[in-house]
């Protein structure tokens, strides 16, 4: 379920300039991966993820606890299945049918797409209700308990996150500025790659 993730980045940048959002340069001697293996993605972080876990899974590439908040904005844009979110909607924890920090009204609605015995393996939700429009709702739901996954919702439980999230939500200038420059710095992330020969080959 985490696979998307990471490579979401890439998909976001290339979704973005066909959803009227921001541009940037991608440098030219970007290296391509040399390995894309479903082992890989175990490393990627998971939607159930917490701030602590996030944190250390960003830092770990040398991303910050603002290019944590910047770089969650990409989930203004695209889908989830069910099973990304589920554990949040029902049989949470032994005290808690639902995770208290969504929204009630919204679990009911997620409830709805997601049946209990869901036979619809597509089934899932929108990331926000404008996904194909890269703007700053994302933020704004955060702030009325409406993240979809609880590492969305997680960057309201440190002040200096929750900081963020309230400055992206007031501003969608101060949000793309902020996510352009994350995703450059997100794109420059080293580690086994390569120059290709062939493009679409490992070399
Ligand atoms: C902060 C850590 C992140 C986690 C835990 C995470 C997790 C996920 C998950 C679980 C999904 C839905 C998969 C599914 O059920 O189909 C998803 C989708 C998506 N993510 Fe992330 N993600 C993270 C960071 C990012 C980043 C950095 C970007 C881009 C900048 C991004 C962009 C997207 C997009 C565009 C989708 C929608 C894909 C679609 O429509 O198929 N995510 N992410
Ligand atoms: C259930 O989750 C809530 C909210 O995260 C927490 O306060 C509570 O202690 C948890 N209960 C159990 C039994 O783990």
């Amino acid at each position: 379920m985490e696979l998307p993730s990471m490579s979401m980045a890439f998909v976001a940048a290339f979704c973005l300039s066909s959803t009227g959002g921001p541009t940037w340069d991608v440098s030219k001697g970007r290296k391509d991966g040399r390995t894309s293996k479903a082992s890989e993605t175990t490393q990627l972080p998971s939607p159930t993820f917490n701030i602590a876990q996030l944190q250390q899974s960003f830092s770990q590439r040398g991303l910050s606890l603002d290019d944590l908040v910047a770089l969650s904005g990409g989930h203004t844009l695209g889908f989830s299945h069910c099973s990304s979110f589920q554990s949040r909607i029902r049989n949470f924890n032994a005290t808690h049918d639902i995770d208290p920090s969504m929204h009630p009204s919204f679990a009911a609605s997620l409830r709805g797409v997601c049946p209990k015995k869901n036979r619809a393996k597509n089934a899932g939700a929108t990331m926000d209700p404008s996904s194909t429009t890269f703007d700053n709702t994302y933020f704004k739901l955060i702030l009325q308990k409406k993240g979809l996954f609880s590492s969305d919702q997680s960057l309201l439980s440190t002040p200096k996150t929750e900081d963020l999230v309230t400055k992206f939500a007031s501003s969608k200038a101060t949000f793309n500025k902020a996510f352009v420059s994350s995703m450059i710095k997100m794109s420059s992330i080293t580690g086994g790659q390569e120059v290709r020969k062939d493009c679409r080959v490992v070399n």
